[in-house]
């Protein structure tokens, strides 16, 4: 078979500063050894996030220029609507600012002190914003999503076994059921359409509402059209809407899945919660057609949908991701195993089994990337996830160091360069040290911690 190309060719471009390990060894240690408060300019291929780093389309810079900024009403908006309803067909539609403005304004109704909101992962936002309501966030995947090196088509299922004796012991308690797809946290692992249909029946069987956070729906619905049984060759928009087709509302960021670099939405069906929303919207976010955007972020998130679904693109995104994991397995860097989606995610515990999870060996390996290479990656694992909201620390279920690939922004020589890296890395792993954390702030601790290294 021929190379997958990237099917685009580059109209615009941006320089990329080098720079040398002696100069990011210094870098590194004026930010406290925490890759969040690098500049940006001093970084060389920044895999920090997919989110909001997407390269946008000719055509969605030529849509931003018909956005309309009027402040109520505005054809930006209907336009947005209906591109999201082409995908998803909720009744009400609400603009957010990010995914994260619609997290918190869904748990500033559902949540509370008492509640119990289970998921399969949930995103560290969604955590963050459920247990600042007061309520319990759960995590119900099934096992075979917590084995980094474990091969299963669909590792970001939810454990329904698990979500069954959940509800049933939690009963009212229980303001909603999530899924997020993909599954992010664990390792950006699809969610198959049959689990979705089961989540979604069990949600309904026991009365409670089935919210989808859908940040990466498109990546999930190309596995769906690749591995489940039934799925090859139907249209990835087909595939789409039979995913959301069960669900009672959607958090999404646009960031990810729309191509945009700014926006998201929260949707619903249910009139009185929608109703309720729009009232926070308004006070938190803005009025309820541009809810926190510009009417041409509308625009772009609109066309970046219809190009989101094109399966020449998802081949070549779900091709990268592959292409530099199965290369780093071969060279007996431990991964996690299929390829995610929108990252390749290294299982730095294993890979550093001298280093202990609470001296962080994810934070280890996600500097020394940094530090040789230039590559800027994060650390998912007992920095993200150790600290309990009680204020006790453990380790988290995984060490990984998430290498997410923003959209249509690096090429093949790119994800040569990243493979290198880890050949020089692999040599010298052994002499990796921990790192202690210094200072850090009662929660969401990961993006302004300060570290020193052991
Ligand atoms: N849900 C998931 C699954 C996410 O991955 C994110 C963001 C959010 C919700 C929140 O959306 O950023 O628009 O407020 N994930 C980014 C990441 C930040 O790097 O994975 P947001």
């Amino acid at each position: 078979m021929k190379t997958i190309i990237e099917p685009f060719r580059i109209k615009s471009v941006e320089p990329i500063r080098m720079t040398t390990p002696e100069e990011r060894r210094d870098l590194l240690r004026a930010a406290d050894y925490n890759l969040f408060k690098l500049h940006s300019d001093d970084v060389l291929i920044d895999l920090l996030t997919d989110s909001g780093t997407s390269a946008m389309s000719a055509r969605q810079w030529s849509a931003m220029q018909s956005g309309d900024e009027s402040y109520a009403g505005s054809p930006s908006f209907f336009r947005f609507e209906a591109a999201i309803r082409d995908l998803m067909d909720f009744k009400h539609i609400i603009p957010t600012h990010q995914g994260r403005a619609a997290e918190a304004i869904l748990f500033s109704i559902l949540g509370g002190k008492g509640k119990f909101i289970p998921s399969n992962t949930h995103f560290d936002t969604t955590r963050g914003n459920i247990e600042n309501s007061g309520a319990r966030a759960d995590d119900l995947v099934i096992a075979e999503g917590k084995s980094p090196s474990l091969v299963h088509p669909f590792k970001g299922n939810m454990d329904l076994a698990k979500l069954e004796a959940y509800l049933e012991q939690h009963g009212d308690a229980v303001p909603c059921v999530m899924l997020t797809i993909t599954n992010n946290a664990g390792g950006g692992q699809p969610v198959s359409l049959a689990n979705i249909r089961a989540t979604a029946a069990l949600a309904r069987r026991y009365g409670r509402p089935f919210i989808i956070d859908g940040c990466r729906f498109a990546e999930n619905a190309w596995f769906i059209q690749q591995r489940e049984e039934g799925q090859k060759g139907r249209a990835i928009k087909e595939i789409v809407r039979d995913c959301f087709a069960d669900a009672d509302g959607m958090t999404m960021s646009a960031k990810k899945d729309a191509f945009a670099n700014i926006g998201g939405w929260l949707a619903l069906n249910d009139d009185d919660l929608a109703e309720k929303a729009r009232t926070r919207l308004i006070m938190t976010e803005g009025f309820p057609t541009y809810g926190g955007l510009a009417g041409r972020d509308l625009d772009a998130i609109a066309q970046g949908l219809s190009e989101i679904v094109d399966e020449d693109y998802l081949r070549y995104r779900i091709r990268t991701n592959e292409y530099i994991t199965e290369r780093l397995d071969a060279m007996g860097v431990p991964v996690v195993k299929p390829a995610g989606g929108h990252a390749v995610f290294v299982d730095a515990r294993a890979w550093l089994p001298h280093i202990a999870p609470l001296q962080y060996p994810g934070q280890a390996v996600a500097c020394a990337l940094y530090e040789l290479g230039g590559i800027r990656g994060c650390e998912i694992g007992t920095v993200m996830f150790g600290r309990a909201p009680d204020g006790t620390e453990a380790p988290a279920s995984m060490d990984l160091v998430r290498l997410a690939m923003p959209r249509r922004v690096y090429t093949q020589s790119h994800a040569d360069y990243i493979v290198e890296v880890f050949e020089e890395l692999t040599a010298m792993k052994d002499s990796l040290r921990g790192y202690r954390i210094t200072e850090e702030p009662p929660a969401l601790r990961h993006f302004t911690a300060k570290f020193a290294p052991l």
